[in-house]
């Protein structure tokens, strides 16, 4: 199975790229805020609850996201493959998707992580908010503070993939055509 991690702060491009690669390796996109976007449509109890982390850009709790992927995970047994995008997050999440490969008899393959200048990610996100109507694009200080979590929760699994090997990072500045060729020659290699 190829398992990839799509890694990189809010604007990086993991949504617009994960595209590129599930059709390129035909794999499943599991994107956990896509999910919980979902749930808030749907206006679930879950959905309801995560609003509030959401709206302020904070992450929601762990195990929330952990269960998430699971019932995926287990709803895709035939699958080829998964891409991972803004999951997992924190140390916890990492070690979660772990015990749950194993689980299923495979492994995260490799971890790709976009590198962008923090400029970029805000005019991306700003511009986004225009028409989004994503509460978290909505205003520069929600913005700023998903990139402060994200370095401060999210950018420790850096290391964490680095001492497996599994750590590649990727140019995420230019053309959305240019970086998705970086990121297809990087999974070819694996
Ligand atoms: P999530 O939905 O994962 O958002 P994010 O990672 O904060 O950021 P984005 O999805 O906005 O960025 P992206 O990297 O996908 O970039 P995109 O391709 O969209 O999470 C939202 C929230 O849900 C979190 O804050 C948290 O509360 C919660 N959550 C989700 N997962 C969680 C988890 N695992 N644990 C806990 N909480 C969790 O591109 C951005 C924009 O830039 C687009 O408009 C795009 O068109 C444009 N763009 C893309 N590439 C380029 C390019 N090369 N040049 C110019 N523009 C570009
Ligand atoms: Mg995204």
């Amino acid at each position: 199975m190829l398992n990839i991690v799509l890694f990189g702060p809010p604007g990086a491009g993991k949504g617009t790229q994960a595209v590129f690669l599930k059709d390129a390796f035909e794999l499943i996109h599991l994107s956990t805020g896509d999910l919980l976007r979902s749930q808030i449509a749907a206006q679930t109890e879950l959905g309801v609850k995560a609003k509030a982390f959401i709206d302020r850009g904070e992450l929601v709790p762990d195990q929330v996201v952990i269960d998430m992927i699971g019932t995926q995970l287990a709803e895709n047994k035939s699958a080829k493959g998964f891409i991972f995008d803004g999951f997992p997050r924190t140390v916890e999440q990492a070690k979660a998707l772990d015990v749950l490969m194993d689980k299923n008899n495979t492994a995260v393959s490799g971890m790709l992580a976009l590198d962008v200048e923090k400029n970029e990610l805000i005019n991306r996100l700003l511009e986004r908010g225009k028409t989004s109507g994503r509460s978290d694009d909505c205003c520069e200080s929600v913005i700023e503070n998903r990139i402060s979590v994200y370095n401060e929760k999210t950018a420790p699994l850096i290391d964490f993939y680095s001492t497996q090997n599994k750590y590649y990072a990727i140019n995420g500045m230019g053309t959305i055509d240019d970086i998705a060729a970086r990121l297809k020659d990087t999974v070819k290699a694996l």
